[in-house]
């Protein structure tokens, strides 16, 4: 069956258009106006009105992630669905091994897993030590597709890679011809913050933030810039949270280095005053790193709109109140993390698009097409043209809601954007093709 999707305004990162658009066998098969049905199989959708832009990317998810609360409350089921939601058709994951276990090996472990989400789903491969083979397993794992690489300067006594291995990595990825994603906080030095802070009697989720401040954060980002220039390998720095990091990222984009920086939705509209309260009010924002100040919130807008920052993933990665209550008396075992995934796509249209923060060009841009051409899905995904995968938001720009853990479709009892409305929302989600 064709689909075609009449009298919608076509919103690509660099062009607006009204036109129709005609989907055959999951791809777009034509643009132009008056495209006519021409049997009585073709199914026709309306979207007059509506935005007809590039499905979703999210380059930042952590569905089914193991942690010592147990594993985090979205699988690749749920998880897939409330992105689904949300507009969002592909996700990229997160292949973390075992210590002692193969990039290989790993990688086959994580596709079972995800073998039943709903969205095209993909998967960036952390490196959590060196051994004489690792060289050549990265090499391996970019001959077979998996060409982007994540490493954790934060949680040293798990998967957090000392400076030395860190170089030994990017100096393979980037001789691999691959790109390095990395999570920038310099970890012993809140190692050291948060015991001395719990030796104090300072356990509850407030000082969760005290012990990761955003000047370990732009540390890390400075010196994984300057690794990452001496290794040769491009840089994407995730879940950027501040702007003292965004000084560093500037200044090696000025000078020609390939850096790129990623936020989340969060950074940008959420602050610190989230850790004032209970336990209950609190631990939903235990997240590394934690929500910042609001000119924080602010530089990151900017950042967003002038191109420092190129693409929003959400770190989605939620815990119910339950597993976030293992640290009710120590936050250093309030597991971190929260979702987001569902309402990525209508946040930053909200609170980006109709406040006149950032056009809806740029929208497309930082919520799709980015991503697809940073991790190698471009031009099949992140742009609607004739050719490209018939993954497709028909936007609703009027439809409102109020984001509630009630209505979600996430498995989770809490949402850290409890009570946010928004304006805007996916009329219809096309899927490879499929409504
Ligand atoms: O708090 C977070 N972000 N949890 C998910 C794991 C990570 O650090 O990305
Ligand atoms: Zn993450």
């Amino acid at each position: 069956m064709r689909l075609l999707i009449k009298n919608g305004t076509i919103v690509n990162s660099d062009v607006t258009l009204v036109s129709d658009v005609l989907v055959e066998e999951g791809k777009i098969i034509k643009i132009g106006n008056n495209i006519q049905p021409n049997s009585l199989s073709d199914k026709v959708i309306d979207a007059t009105d509506c935005y007809v832009m590039p499905g979703g990317i999210d380059p930042h998810v952590h569905m089914h992630l193991p942690s010592p609360a147990g594993f985090s409350s979205d699988d690749f089921l749920s998880g897939s669905k409330a992105a689904l939601q949300g507009g969002t058709t592909t996700l990229i994951d997160f292949v973390t091994p075992q210590k002692g276990q193969s990039l290989s090996d790993a990688i086959d472990q994580r596709k079972l897993e995800a073998a039943k989400s709903l969205t095209n789903t993909y998967f960036h491969v952390s490196p959590i030590e060196w051994r004489n083979s690792m060289e050549e397993e990265i090499e391996t794992c970019f001959k077979n597709g998996f060409k982007s690489f994540k490493v954790y300067m934060a949680y040293k006594s798990s998967i957090g890679l000392n400076d030395d291995v860190l170089l030994k990595v990017m100096k393979a990825v980037g001789k691999a011809g691959g790109i390095i994603t990395v999570h920038c906080e310099l970890g012993d030095d809140i190692d050291e913050l948060r015991d001395k802070l719990a030796d104090e009697g300072s356990l509850s989720p407030e000082y969760h933030p005290l012990s990761r401040p955003a000047k370990f954060e732009a540390k890390a980002v400075k010196k994984a810039i300057e690794l990452a220039n001496k290794a040769n390998c491009p840089i994407y720095i995730v879940h950027v949270s501040s702007e003292e990091s965004l000084k560093y990222i500037k200044e090696a984009q000025a000078n020609g280095q390939a850096v790129m920086a990623e936020t989340c939705p969060q950074y940008l509209l959420l602050n610190d005053s989230k850790y004032l309260g209970n336990f209950e009010q609190t631990a939903p924002y235990v997240m590394s790193p934690p929500l910042r100040k609001k000119e924080d919130n602010n530089a990151l807008w900017k950042a967003v709109a002038d191109g420092t920052i190129v693409t929003i993933g959400t770190d989605h990665c939620p815990f119910t109140l339950n597993q976030k209550e293992r640290g009710k008396h120590d936050f250093r075992s309030i597991p971190n993390g929260a979702g987001g995934v569902e309402h990525r796509i209508a946040l930053l249209y909200t609170y980006g698009v109709l406040t006149g923060k950032i056009s809806i060009n740029k929208f497309v841009e930082i919520t799709s097409t980015n991503a697809a051409k940073i991790f190698g899905l471009f031009p099949a995904k992140g742009i609607i043209e004739v050719g490209a995968d018939a993954d497709i938001i028909i936007w609703d720009k009027q439809k409102e809601n109020i984001i509630s853990a009630l209505s979600h479709h996430s498995n989770c009892d809490i949402n850290i954007y409890e009570g946010v409305k928004t304006v805007g929302t996916p009329k219809v989600v096309i899927l490879n093709g499929l409504v």
